[in-house]
């Protein structure tokens, strides 16, 4: 490409967490840019689209408002994926790239299928010159398997096209993404070529200062988005780990947290002890990272982040045995009311969320668990458990039943679910949870009944008044 391209089509791959809520952000700030999102999957496309704005596929605050301004303006979902190829002056690959479930660096390295298979499509359809924007977290030096596959000659028909290929990994965090892709800490684009790198730069600056845009080569780029995610990672490894220490000892983590975090070189963010860390992305980053490291002969840089994804897993079996334990070592037929099942709070997504495996070790116990959240429906917590167990609506009416246990069922109010439990575990920080009145749920539990905490954002004098006995994280106040 000899000069600069003005965009005005934009085509999205991928209508997912991120391709839909920055897509939506670029249509909102560049309304003279037209933004195609595509995706494979049709239902999504079709609820992206859906007139009832409460069924977009994604919950985000703030987000439903942006796709009712921009949605059929200059912002459009949907799986003509040829068509918005062949008009696009820019292309964001916005696919999922989880970790590889089987083959070489099963269990670790990511999968790259989704976006080979987007590269060959962009290969396919494009026309003139195009540059592509890789979006999706992906491992080092991905950018040159885009590259080749781009050069792959199946243009018959048309004109050779060419490519630019840039990194600009995405920030946002699940809960506040419209926020992050507002007020951005930075834009990061990694790229050789000046003029695609000047093109890229002038859609962000419809709204991002030029002091935020961090312009470097396309592997740093890749790298420094997964050292991103690794290092904040690590931060929750090791206040959790804390914890742990904090509860032997009588310290309080939040005490910890708040004395460590004041100190401006370690600073106050990413300190909250909770049931560890969630998400669709730290996990299969880190071990993203562990791979790179162990495929490049670096077993002890390998073991050393695969340390933070242990402790993360120890962390959140010690939460179920401890549960256990407080409730005189058995849970066989005992209600657990379970408050959040989402990863964080303000979001609908559970990947790699902590209820999952603290819900499945409590289930293994023999517990009955009444689960909550505000958020997530009944079928993803069927998929996420495995669809074992579930059980009707009657069956934890009335009384509690003696014989059945390892069940579990969704509620959808907060006044029923606590009747006859006998514990209540807080597992995602919903603003909701912090309002209970515990005096009023006292009188539903069975005594003697615990309140977990794994979120410490309860009054632990309200809880404790009501009569309720009363664990949070990191606490080592002998209550
Ligand atoms: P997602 O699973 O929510 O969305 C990906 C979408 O891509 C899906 O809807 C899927 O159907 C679609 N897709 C896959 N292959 C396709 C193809 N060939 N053509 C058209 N559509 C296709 O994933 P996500 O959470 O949006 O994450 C996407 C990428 O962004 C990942 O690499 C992730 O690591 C990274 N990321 C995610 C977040 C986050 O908060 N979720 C934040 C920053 C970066
Ligand atoms: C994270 C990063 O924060 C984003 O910058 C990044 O873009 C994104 O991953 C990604 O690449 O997918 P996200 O996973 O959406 O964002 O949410 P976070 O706010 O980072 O929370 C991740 C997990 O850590 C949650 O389970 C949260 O509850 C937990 N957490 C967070 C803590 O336990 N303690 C804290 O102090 C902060």
């Amino acid at each position: 490409m000899k000069s600069k391209k003005e965009i005005k089509n934009i085509c999205c791959i991928g209508a997912g967490y991120v391709g839909g809520p920055t897509m939506a952000i670029i249509a909102d700030k560049c309304p003279r840019i037209q933004v195609n999102v595509v995706d494979i999957n049709l239902k999504r496309v079709k609820q992206w689209n859906s007139e009832n704005i409460n069924n977009l596929p994604i919950y985000e605050p703030g987000l439903a408002e942006i796709i009712e301004k921009c949605r059929g303006q200059n912002l459009h979902f949907s799986n003509s994926i040829e068509d918005k190829i062949k008009n696009a002056d820019m292309i964001f690959i916005s696919v999922n790239t989880p970790t590889k479930k089987k083959g070489m660096g099963k269990g670790k390295a990511s999968d790259l299928k989704w976006v080979e298979a987007s590269a060959r499509q962009v290969a396919k359809y494009s026309q003139g010159h195009t540059i592509v924007v890789e979006k999706s977290t992906l491992p080092v030096r991905t950018a040159e398997v885009i590259k080749s596959i781009l050069e792959i000659d199946n243009y018959d028909n048309k004109e050779k096209p060419t490519f630019d290929v840039l990194s600009n990994p995405e920030f946002l965090s699940e809960g506040s993404a419209i926020k992050d892709l507002s007020f951005p800490d930075r834009i990061l684009i990694g790229g050789e070529n000046q003029d695609a790198i000047a093109s890229l730069c002038d859609i962000y600056r419809n709204w991002v200062s030029s002091n935020k845009l961090i312009i470097t080569n396309i592997w740093s780029s890749e790298l420094a988005k997964l050292t991103s995610n690794a290092f904040l990672a690590q931060r929750i490894s090791s206040i959790n780990s804390i914890s742990a220490i904090c509860e032997a000892t009588g310290a309080d983590v939040r005490e910890v947290s708040r004395s460590i975090g004041s100190d401006s070189r370690i600073g106050s963010k990413f300190l909250d002890s909770s049931p560890g860390f969630g998400g669709s992305c730290f996990k299969k980053d880190i071990l993203n990272l562990v791979y790179l490291a162990e495929y490049f002969g670096l077993p002890e840089v390998a073991n050393f982040w695969n340390e933070v994804v242990e402790i993360n897993n120890w962390h959140q079996h010690r939460i179920s045995k401890l549960i256990t334990k407080k409730l005189f070592n058995t849970l066989s037929s005992k209600k657990i009311v379970i408050l959040g099942f989402a990863f964080k709070a303000n979001t609908n997504d559970t990947r790699e969320s902590a209820a999952i495996q603290i819900c499945n070790d409590l289930l293994e116990e023999g517990a009955n668990l009444c689960i909550h959240d505000p958020k997530v429906g009944i079928n993803q917590i069927m998929k996420d458990l495995n669809g074992k167990n579930s059980t009707e609506e009657n069956f934890f009416n009335s009384t509690v039943n003696d014989f059945e246990e390892g069940k579990w069922m969704k509620k959808n109010d907060l006044d029923s679910i606590f009747d006859n439990s006998d514990a209540v575990v807080l597992l995602t920080e919903w603003n909701e949870y912090s309002k209970l009145n515990w005096d009023y749920i006292s009188n539903k539990m069975r005594t003697p009944a615990w309140v977990f905490d794994a979120r410490s954002i309860l009054e632990p004098s309200q809880v404790l008044k009501s009569g309720l006995n009363y664990w949070r994280i990191g606490d080592g106040s002998n209550y």
